[in-house]
């Protein structure tokens, strides 16, 4: 029988082998090379051909074959890992004179030996070792604290330009250095798609880049088309290495690396700096960021001459650009008006080039803003862009100021609906208080609430909205619910929804009734209250009328919840016509209570506090795995705190408290013990 089924899978195994081997390498033509060998069909065909059979013969299959690449592994928790070698960071400096400083140092140190530096870029995003052995990936860590970081191989495992297996020769044990940029193009491309879908963008594609590399689904990671470029390279003792990082780069590249071809050799300063000048002013051509350039002593048996300082080799140095700043003329002011009724002034600019895109406006915050800046009508502002795709007011060009120049008035009255703006003690910015007449906030509430993250409602954009507003069918979201199909066919300027048009989005209306309660709150669009804040309490108080009779103290209670949300919560259920809402949301079928699959309910009726570092859960786990279990999860110890769970390096406060006030204090096994 064993010889039958060994029989039988040898030509799966040989098919297997002959597709990863193909598949690896087309891949390697088409990202390191930008050569297409065959077309998409061909390509998504043998992949798919290939996951088949790893499915069909899960114990064949290479842990290292191509379909890692597409990701699904999930992440549980990103363990910590040590780094075989410290990752050390470089000294840095803005200032060319410094990089003159370290050119005559390191000379003088060498004293006569002949050497020369490399040039290259100062890729800026997320760094990474990647541990390579027998010429496999074993594991991929990111820098952390440069002594320890969090293990990534999953997530790694879907970047095209991080080779899984080497090719040619390669050292038996190596680790590979270098850093995961995202791409400009695809970093604009992801961003608008988040915004699309209702998520908050990434400032910069650095902070993109890094919350890639700590998603919990590798699928997702693999979606991102994230960019290693490959910098260094070390070896234990007795492994040899290429003598010089020129070299290195080099022997890197032919094992399979993208290394990027930017790198120059320079035997002094002068040409040390035409290389940062070159790349000072051509960086925005590149399809990825760069913040500086790094310089290096090529020759490596001289690193260990030089050495290294408190925390940074002496034989390297990273000159980092500064951000770019220009100054333009203030044309003039516009006021935004959100959902909220928050007022957001806008700086109209006179359209100025910056970091590779013209800049036409930018935000003024609010009114606190523009007086610190002292911002008067007629300025020329100072605006800059540094890591961010954001442009940022930075101040006011005071050379361009003009004599007799008048602050910014800032408007008292709504720029929609005319109402005087409200301004309370201590908050920064206005708002407008007519919520129920400002157009602006009517359909911005309504687009809040329809929108993916809400009741997902999706076949409503923004232009229906405002058609149904127009012709007086919704006012606010309650009205969504009551409309008629007779009442939308013929709709729109030339009769734009028929018949199925209609069908469609009363079904869509429908289908919302199934949206969880925890989303039903977010959909309200309470001030401050977030897709996380309503799911917290959501969960803490279990339904709407709990949560309406809610105390602000019991509000502030819950888990990231703080006090301004609690008043806003207070605030929002007080006024009359919301509870008239709430009502009508509730004849209409929402859900107004959640029902959670739990694991237990050991833990129902009581309320617990966590603190310090656990050994069988992340922060983030436990709190779910208290409320799995039935108990809620509370931020600060009270009198209604039944245990506070205490873990590794507890808050000595939270300590205190609870002895003060009595409450039980239990470790994490007796917590074990209570719930398994
Ligand atoms: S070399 C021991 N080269 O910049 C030297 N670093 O403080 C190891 N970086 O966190 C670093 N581009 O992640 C080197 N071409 C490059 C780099 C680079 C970006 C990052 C690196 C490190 C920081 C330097």
């Amino acid at each position: 029988m064993d010889l039958f089924s060994s029989i039988d899978t040898e030509p799966a195994r040989q098919r297997m082998d002959e597709l990863c081997k193909e598949l690896d390498r087309l891949n390697y033509e088409y990202y390191m090379n930008d050569r297409s060998l065959v077309s998409d069909e061909e390509f998504d065909g043998m992949m798919r051909e290939l996951q088949e059979l790893e499915r069909q013969y899960p114990e064949l299959a290479n842990p290292l074959s191509p379909t890692k690449r597409v990701g699904g592994e999930v992440n549980k928790s990103f363990r910590q890992v040590e780094h075989r070698f410290p990752m050390l960071s470089l000294g840095n400096t803005y200032s060319i004179e410094e990089i003159e400083e370290f050119e005559a140092r390191t000379r003088k140190l060498l004293d006569g030996v002949p050497f020369s530096y490399t040039c290259e870029l100062k890729y800026d995003g997320v760094a990474i070792g990647l541990t390579y052995r027998h010429g496999r990936l074993v594991q991929a860590v990111t820098r952390g604290n440069g002594r320890v970081g969090d293990d990534i191989t999953t997530n790694a495992k879907t970047i095209p330009t991080i080779p899984l297996q080497l090719r040619g020769e390669y050292p038996d044990d190596f680790e590979a250095r270098g850093e995961v940029v995202y791409p400009f193009e695809s970093f604009k491309t992801m961003n608008a798609q988040r915004e699309a879908e209702g998520d908050e963008p990434f400032a910069n594609p650095r902070n993109a880049a890094s919350g890639s590399l700590k998603l919990q689904d590798s699928a997702e990671c693999a979606k991102r088309k994230l960019l290693f470029c490959m910098y260094f390279m070390m070896a234990p003792d007795g492994v040899p290495l290429p003598d010089t990082h020129f070299g290195r780069l080099d022997y890197a590249r032919q094992m399979g690396f993208k290394v990027q071809p930017y790198i120059q050799e320079c035997k002094d300063i002068d040409e040390i700096k035409e290389f940062i000048d070159t790349w000072d002013q051509g960086r925005w051509e590149l399809p990825f960021g760069i913040d500086g350039i790094v310089i290096k002593v090529n020759q490596t048996a001289l690193w260990d001459r030089l050495g290294l300082t408190a925390k940074s080799p002496r034989w390297a140095i990273a000159y980092k650009f500064k951000a770019e700043r220009v100054s333009t003329p203030l044309e003039s002011i516009s006021y935004q008006v959100g959902r909220t009724g928050v007022i957001t002034p806008v700086a109209n600019l006179q359209p100025v080039w910056l970091g590779g895109t013209t800049v036409r406006r930018a935000t003024l915050v609010n009114a606190d803003f523009i007086e610190k800046m002292g911002i008067c009508k007629g300025d020329h502002l100072l605006i800059e862009k540094g890591g961010e795709i954001i442009p940022k007011v930075v101040g006011v060009d005071m050379d361009k100021r003009q004599a007799g120049a008048m602050p910014v008035q800032y408007i008292t009255r709504c720029p929609e609906c005319g109402a005087a703006l409200v301004r309370e003690e201590g908050e920064a910015g206005h708002y407008c208080p007519n919520s129920d007449g400002c157009h602006p906030q009517i359909i911005g509430r309504l687009e809040h609430f329809v929108s993916r993250k809400a009741m997902g409602i999706d076949t409503l954009g923004p232009e229906r909205l405002e058609l149904l507003y127009s012709a007086g069918l919704v006012r606010n979201v309650a009205d969504l619910y009551d409309l008629k199909r007779e009442q939308l066919i013929g709709l729109g300027s030339d009769a734009t929804i028929q018949d199925k048009g209609a069908d469609n989005l009363l079904a869509a209306i429908e289908a919302s009734k199934e949206v969880p309660f925890e989303r039903v709150l977010f959909a309200l669009g309470i001030r401050y209250v977030g897709e996380v804040g309503a799911k917290k309490l959501a969960r803490y108080f279990g339904n709407m009328d709990a949560l309406m009779a809610a105390t602000e103290e019991e509000l502030a209670g819950v888990e990231d919840v703080g006090e301004v949300t609690a008043k806003a919560v207070c605030q929002w259920f007080a006024d009359a016509e919301h509870r008239t809402v709430v009502e009508r949301l509730r004849t209409a079928g929402l859900k107004m209570s959640g029902e959670w699959k739990m694991e237990s309910q050991k833990l129902a009726g009581m309320t617990l506090v966590v603190s310090g570092t656990f050994e069988h859960f992340s922060r983030e786990e436990i709190k779910a795995d208290i409320e799995n279990h039935g108990g809620k999860v509370s931020g600060s110890i009270s009198g209604k705190t039944t245990y506070l769970v205490a873990g590794e390096k507890m808050g000595p406060e939270k300590q205190k408290k609870a002895e003060k006030l009595g409450v039980k204090i239990i470790t994490e096994a007796e917590y074990m013990d209570m719930t398994r």
